[in-house]
């Protein structure tokens, strides 16, 4: 770590004046407006928490030791986030470590922008890279999901009649994309229905392979879709594809820190994720990863100096840019590391199977998230029956301070529920009474 200075208090509060909070509410029913600008609630300063290094409890499991977890994320006070999927936290290493790059930059931009601080991002490179169980050539640091499918999606110098296929889950940003650079010249989008509760692999799988025709050139699948959070079988498809000679690019928005991830082992051609998620990195930071073997199909979005440049980096050459932020992804996966990426995926399944009993216990709820271990994990939705999900989202922040996300596409009428690692099963038990209150 960096030594930081001392920093001065700042409040959010003077930006909000309290006649504006109906219409913040009602913005923040999108779930798009995050935490941004909290109404009521005071900002806690972290100037004072301690870091704890948790290395030295690899082997604990306790609650405790995940209460322990949970004071290195510093929450508005009363605030229960279970967002993580439309937006992460940075635990106050990462911020701090951020911080005090930002103030290195600060005291000599020149310096730091311009290669004082290479080694640095190749340590990050490597970091991330060991991560995802790949080597750091098959590694770029792009800022988020949205851009590394914009880079594959332009890349190719797909024909009219080719095919791509993109399920009916897919995320905007990894469809607008397809449909801007690839449509438009009569490339045809394949889109299949998922099954919204699968019982089994196989049954996605199938979707997939009839999808499939000769003129398919690219599958683009999500590894976990936002919507209710499956897991779609990202292996499985991909060995399908590449038997087809068939490339698949992955978007790992949802996925990358959540469990444990081997890319060569998945063996999808190009995956792409936002850092801000569950790696808790600074915003604005991402991951692209694209196969030795197939990195030649790629095109950088901006070129500049360094166009020329043979390896990955070519993809990342945006001359003046984030560095702070990229540094502090560093940061976010050392503090994964931590805890262990092995022990983070035992605790999303814990947490998922804690909250699903508690769930099923009770017949007016009604998980809209299939259940089996290989189709999903951290990301579950809930019905409240009888309640319009946008409406119970800003019950449940007006009367519980609760913020997770309503999800009404798809029929789902449902709360995704996030369980990332700084919730313990205390806040699931706080957050499935709030749940049940709006039952009776
Ligand atoms: C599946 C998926 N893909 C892409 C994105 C876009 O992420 P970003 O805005 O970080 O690019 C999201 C964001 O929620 C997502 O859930």
């Amino acid at each position: 770590m960096l030594k930081l200075r001392e920093k001065g208090s700042f409040s959010y509060l003077h930006l909000m004046k309290s006649n504006n909070r109906r219409r913040f509410l009602q913005t923040f029913g999108t779930g798009m407006v995050g935490s941004l600008a909290l109404p009521n609630l005071a900002i806690r300063k972290n100037d004072s928490s301690p870091i704890i290094d948790l290395t030295s409890q690899k082997t604990d499991n306790s609650e405790a030791y995940w209460e322990l977890v949970k004071t290195q994320f510093v929450f508005a006070p009363e605030l229960r986030y279970f967002n993580n999927a439309s937006l992460g936290a940075s635990p106050i290493y990462v911020q701090r470590h951020t911080q005090s790059c930002r103030e290195l930059l600060d005291g000599f931009p020149s310096k730091y922008m311009w290669g004082g601080w290479k080694d640095e991002k190749e340590n990050t490179r490597q970091l991330v890279a060991d991560l995802l169980k790949v080597s750091n050539e098959e590694i770029a640091l792009i800022h988020n999901t949205t851009e590394g499918m914009n880079l594959i999606a332009r890349s190719f110098d797909l024909q009219p009649g080719d095919e791509v296929i993109l399920a009916d889950h897919e995320h905007t940003s990894g469809r607008v994309c397809w449909e801007v650079f690839q449509e438009t010249k009569g490339v045809k989008l394949v889109r299949p229905t998922l099954p919204i509760l699968p019982e089994s692999v196989e049954e996605i799988v199938e979707v997939y392979r009839k999808a499939i025709t000769p003129k398919t050139k690219i599958i683009s699948m999500c590894h976990i879709v936002n919507t209710n959070g499956m897991i779609l079988p990202v292996k499985e498809v991909s060995k399908m594809a590449q038997e087809r000679g068939i490339l698949v690019a992955v978007d790992g928005a949802q996925s990358a820190g959540m469990f444990e991830i081997d890319l060569h082992d998945l063996g999808c051609d190009f995956y792409t994720a936002s850092a801000h998620k569950w790696i808790f990195a600074p915003k604005g930071i991402g991951i692209f990863y694209a196969r030795e073997e197939s990195q030649h199909y790629l095109k950088p979005l901006i070129v500049c100096r360094g166009h020329r440049d043979t390896s990955i980096r070519r993809l990342e050459n945006y001359n003046t840019r984030n560095l702070p932020e990229l540094l502090g992804l560093g940061a976010a996966v050392e503090f994964c590391n931590q805890i262990g990426i092995e022990k983070i995926h035992q605790r999303s399944y814990e947490l998922k199977n804690y909250f699903r009993s508690k769930i099923a216990a009770n017949p007016a709820l009604k998980l809209k998230t299939p259940a089996p271990d290989d189709l999903s994990a951290a990301i579950q939705v809930v019905e409240v029956i009888g309640q319009e999900v946008r409406e119970l989202k800003e019950k449940l922040w007006e009367e519980f301070q609760i913020d997770c996300r309503p999800m009404s596409t798809f029929g789902l009428n449902a709360m995704r529920i996030s369980l990332s690692i700084y919730i313990t099963k205390a806040d699931i038990d706080y957050l499935v009474d709030a749940l049940i209150s709006f039952t009776k």
